[in-house]
């Protein structure tokens, strides 16, 4: 539990009022197995947890709203010979007194309990179509309850999906949330310092990425909150490359996408550099156009503006700028009309962050975008991504930049979160000369 137990149980209060009426049963992550006897970390389920501050596997919570609204966690139960092999186990005791739960069961009494639990409640509320076994499972046990009709009881009629209602909450960020997530941005800001300082001509792409984990790490975030990506030369201009295999050549860029997990919570930065510390004239063109368009997609993000605000002002600039350096032809409008730009910018210009690095929370409400408010949070992440094509200037071949901040939305416009990464040409070169 990273906040005061009182700021789950508000969180809880909260669905349960939103609920009005009915059961939900929310379950935490699985743990995975990797190979043999070998899990991957653990981690748990991330709206599970904005409900619970509850860190262990095999947990779920249950929650019944009406008029005395209750909310119950099942856990492991406290077993010496586990917590000597495999550590410290809450136990359903200290959890409901320590989280402020109602109640607490060992989970081996969850669907029995459940049976019990949902004789009555007209809805059944779950994260409908999350997970298909728990789907079985929660059918299942409505089922058993429906058996026992004769006795006068009902099964609940409605099984509603509750993601939305949840995610809705997950999108406005309170002041504990953005205390954590100002850290994780500024750990992170730290380790692309790192990185920037560490990188030389001949190092490989993954000893560039070890130096991103030891800062990381060295700061407490024992995770990357994604696998960072560490692409020199042409492997930029593969999105979602995470190879990071190959030799790192002076006279390349190298675009870093990482970002660190703080208590939960995620930092999703991109910086794009020099291998060898100095940008050629063409890599500084292609680069002070993705910055502009960055600097106008921040301006774009404040309060009252939709959701996309700032991918349209990015885009403008990179309109612009594709043709100033003859990718693109025609006028800026006719390149955003034919969308002409997408095959040098084929992604969107952010998402929300927060507990997921592409967080909770819709885009549009109905079919219209969405208006920014105070507290969300979201990535800024321009780029251009120049394959070699007979009808592209051989200069700017294989170059790809991305450019990503962290911001959030404030009353008076946007804070980023993540500014301590340098970002523009004279701060990198200034801070690769040291
Ligand atoms: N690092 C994932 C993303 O930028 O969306
Ligand atoms: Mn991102
Ligand atoms: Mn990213």
């Amino acid at each position: 539990m990273t906040m005061a137990p009182t700021l789950y149980a508000q969180r809880r209060a909260c669905l349960l009022e939103q609920m009005c009426c009915g059961i939900a049963v929310i379950p935490t992550a699985e743990e995975v197995a990797r190979n043999g006897d070998t899990h991957y970390a653990y981690r748990h389920d991330s709206s599970f947890y904005y409900l619970t501050g509850f860190a262990e596997p095999e947990a779920v919570l249950v929650l019944i709203a009406g008029a005395a609204p209750q909310a119950i966690l099942f856990c492991r139960e406290k077993n010496l010979e586990r917590e000597i092999w495999d550590g410290y186990r809450v136990g359903p005791e200290a959890a409901q007194q320590q989280f402020g739960f109602d109640a607490a069961y060992p989970i081996a009494q969850l669907d029995e309990k459940l049976t019990e639990l949902m004789a009555n409640q007209p809805v059944l509320f779950c994260p409908l179509g999350a997970d298909a076994a728990w789907d079985q499972r929660l059918l299942r046990l409505r089922t058993a309850v429906q058996a026992k009709v004769r006795s006068g009881i009902r099964a609940p009629d409605e099984i509603r999906d509750m993601r939305a209602l949840l995610h809705e909450m997950r999108l406005l960020k309170d002041a504990a949330e953005l205390d954590i997530m100002r850290r994780a941005a500024a750990n992170s800001a730290q380790a692309h310092r790192r990185a920037k300082q560490f990188t030389r001509t001949g190092l490989f792409e993954y000893q560039v990425e070890a130096e991103l984990l030891h800062e990381f790490c060295r700061h407490g975030a024992r995770h990357a909150a994604y696998p960072s990506i560490v692409a020199g030369g042409a492997h930029a201009c593969v999105l979602h490359y995470v190879d990071n295999h190959a030799r790192l050549n002076g006279g390349e860029l190298l675009l870093i996408d990482a970002g660190c997990e703080v208590e939960g919570y995620a930092a999703d930065i991109t910086r794009t550099f020099p291998v060898n510390g100095k940008f050629s004239a063409a890599q500084k063109e292609v680069y002070e156009i993705v910055l502009a368009a960055q600097a106008a997609a921040i301006a774009a993000a404040r309060p009252g503006n939709t959701w996309d605000a700032p991918h349209d002002a990015a885009l403008r600039i990179l309109a612009q700028g594709f043709i100033d350096l003859k990718l693109c032809r025609g006028s800026v409008d006719s390149v955003l009309e034919s969308e002409s730009y997408k095959r040098f910018y084929m992604h969107r210009t952010g998402h929300w962050l927060g507990m997921d690095v592409h967080d909770a929370g819709d885009y549009k409400v109905g079919d219209q975008w969405r208006k920014l408010q105070p507290g969300m949070v979201f990535t800024v992440e321009p780029g251009c991504y120049i394959r070699p094509a007979d009808d592209v200037p051989q200069a700017l071949w294989n170059i790809g930049i991305r450019i990503e901040d962290d911001v959030v939305i404030t009353a008076q416009g946007s804070e980023v979160l993540t500014a301590a990464a340098p970002k523009t040409v004279a701060e990198i070169e200034e801070l690769m000369r040291t």
